[in-house]
């Protein structure tokens, strides 16, 4: 049920539903952040839970920006999961628009509705034209639901890959957040009870404008440091040998120092020890990696550069690194 200000309400929707106030609050601390992603699967560094952490406290937006793979749009999922409140996902394109990202009127049901009236008998353009627009034959789209009362509290938004939208989407976002309300010319202005949570994902193929990132708390997701993404391994994958989880993330971290056209992410990692597991393997070797560095490897520029040599060098250098450890 949508919050219509009465001020501007139209006429059919004068019932604002007021949410409910025993959903799951967000965490009290940092640490109590580390815990609530921890619990769904997610490993997150101090900054990074420090970040959430005051976004949430303080209402305001989260923009994360960095290389693909690196977590930035499994935080919302696994927020929302942990928070237990309902997940939102606008996912940008070119060309994305107010119809396919806000609200659109459903055409056919109204034209449909005006013809049974019509073959009823009734006549009165007003009541027709109240009725028709009215919530019944509205389709609401991601960013107007977001704005929605839901008993299980404020939803997450996910505002995913913004950079692929254009400016002037980016300008209308930046409207919505400012007040957390959108004017539909027929009804009124639709406002939240309570803001909901709201996460935009970025991959920085073009810079985002300043004003709307104003609005924001700002966070780099970066390649997580091999500790971090051993416990993001063992997290996501706890059955995986030690041996092999050790020279997958030594290999991984020292290919991310190489001249690559696109460096592997998180979830090349796990697509890979995944892989290498399903070919039974309990140590990286030779073979194994060029039967599978397509996993984690995709522009053939960067296959044939560490197929050339450096990938072997790459190996050695991880088994005498390691055998030295041990
Ligand atoms: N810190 C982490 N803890 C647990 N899993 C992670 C972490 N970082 C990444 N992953 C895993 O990596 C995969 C990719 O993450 P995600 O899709 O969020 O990346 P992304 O940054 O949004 O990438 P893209 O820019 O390509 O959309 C997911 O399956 C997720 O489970
Ligand atoms: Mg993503």
């Amino acid at each position: 049920m949508l919050n219509v200000q009465p001020e501007t309400l139209g006429r059919n929707w004068s019932n604002v539903l007021q949410a409910e106030s025993n959903f799951m609050s967000v965490p009290d601390s940092i640490d109590e952040t580390m815990d609530t992603l921890h619990s769904g699967g997610y490993v997150a560094d101090r900054s990074l839970a420090t970040v959430l952490f005051l976004s949430l406290k303080m209402k305001r937006p989260l923009f994360l920006e960095g290389e693909a793979g690196v977590g930035k749009t499994e935080i919302a999922k696994v927020l929302s999961q942990a928070l237990g409140r309902k997940l939102i996902r606008l996912q940008c394109y070119e060309g994305l628009d107010i119809s396919s990202a806000v609200y659109e009127w459903n055409y056919s049901a109204q034209m449909i509705e005006i013809r049974l009236r019509e073959a009823a008998g009734e006549t009165s353009k007003n009541t027709i034209s109240q009725d028709i627009f009215s919530d019944k034959f509205l389709i609401k789209r991601p960013l107007l639901q977001a704005l929605e009362s839901d008993k299980s509290g404020p939803p997450v938004l996910l505002v995913d890959e913004l950079d692929r939208t254009d400016e002037a989407f980016e300008a209308f976002l930046l409207e919505i957040l400012s007040d957390y309300q959108i004017t539909i010319p027929e009804i009124g202005t639709v406002s939240a009870d309570e803001p909901p949570i709201v996460i935009i994902t970025t991959n920085r193929t073009r810079e985002i404008h300043d004003a709307l990132k104003r609005r924001c708390l700002y966070h780099w997701v970066d390649y997580p440091d091999a500790e971090r993404e051993m416990q993001i391994l063992q997290t996501k994958m706890p059955g995986i040998g030690n041996r092999l989880s050790r020279e997958i993330i030594a290999y991984v971290q020292k290919l991310r120092h190489q001249d690559l056209f696109k460096k592997p992410g998180v979830a090349e990692t796990l697509d890979w020890a995944t892989a290498l597991i399903e070919l039974d393997k309990l140590a990286l070797d030779p073979q194994a990696i060029s039967d599978t560095i397509g996993v984690i490897l995709k522009y053939q520029d960067d296959i044939a550069k560490i197929a050339s040599g450096e990938g072997a060098e790459l190996l050695r250098e991880v088994k005498t690194e390691l055998s030295e450890l041990a």
